[in-house]
């Protein structure tokens, strides 16, 4: 299990905790006993997921922030640092699609879906890592999608986005995995979450994976022995994709 160094609770940040994989993950970090701060647009729901977390004897800090804006996670860093301390791990997983052709998909789709889930995450890291460099620690871990690199129909600018945002951390992690910094990509299949209409929940439920299925597996990762890292995990559902 995870080796948290003595007198050294590891601060960590969830993107998009307000709901599905992000709430799984920050209720999972704080499990192992994590300090965990949860962000997403909205305050009441990231109050009340923290204090589920803090009724249960665990330290989480709600933070509203909206990825897509410089101004928004700028404060919502400094604020971080402020209330819990340094980041130590980050788990970039604000995300959003729009189940579409690439012929009816607008340009307002294409921003929507490219800045929260590459700009998001670019805006993020940049306001995480010169900490995590100066102290020569640090996860970053990416929550992408097997739309990054599989063929899917209706999700063309997804699939850009998330494929961007994988090559970007690939890049990343050769840039500073001999300086303390791990970066972990992990590429999950179809989760059962909000980001599925009602009905294809309905139709698919048997065949979905569970937000807690991703989420153990992040923070499995992130408890592996200091002398090892998991560059990319590939997560489906036992019966592939849908
Ligand atoms: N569900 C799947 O099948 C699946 C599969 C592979 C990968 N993923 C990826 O997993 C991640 C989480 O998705 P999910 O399935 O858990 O979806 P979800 O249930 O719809 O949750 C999305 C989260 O992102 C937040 N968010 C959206 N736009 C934001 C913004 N501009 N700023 C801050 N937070 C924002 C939402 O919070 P607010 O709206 O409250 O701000 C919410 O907490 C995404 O990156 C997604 O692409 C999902």
């Amino acid at each position: 299990m995870i080796e948290l160094e003595k007198n050294v609770i590891p601060v960590v940040w969830v993107t998009g905790a307000t709901r599905g994989i992000g709430l799984a993950a920050a209720n999972a970090f704080a499990a192992i006993g994590c300090r965990v701060v949860l962000s997403g647009r909205s305050r009441q729901q990231l109050e009340i997921n923290a204090g589920r977390i803090i009724d249960q004897g665990g330290f989480a800090l709600p933070i509203v922030c909206d990825v897509t804006s410089e101004t928004s996670v700028r404060g919502a860093h400094a604020n971080i640092v402020k209330k819990a301390g340094e980041v130590d791990v980050l788990v970039n997983n604000a995300g959003v699609t729009v189940f579409e052709t690439f012929e009816k998909s607008t340009l307002k789709d294409f921003d929507a879906i490219v800045d929260t889930n590459l700009r998001g995450y670019f805006l993020c890291t940049k306001a995480v890592l010169t900490s995590m460099l100066k102290r020569r620690k640090g996860h970053i871990i990416n929550i992408h999608s097997v739309a990054a690199r599989d063929t899917f129909y209706n999700s063309s600018v997804y699939s850009a986005a998330k494929a961007g945002a994988l090559a970007m951390s690939r890049c990343l992690r050769h840039e500073v995995r001999k300086k303390g910094v791990r970066v972990v990509d992990v590429l999950p299949g179809a989760v059962e979450t909000d980001m599925w209409s009602r009905s294809a929940r309905k139709k698919y439920h048997q065949k979905m994976m569970q937000p807690e299925d991703v989420a153990d597996a992040v923070v499995s990762v992130y408890c592996q022995p200091q002398r090892m890292t998991t560059d990319e995990i590939v997560l489906r559902p036992v019966e592939g994709d849908l």
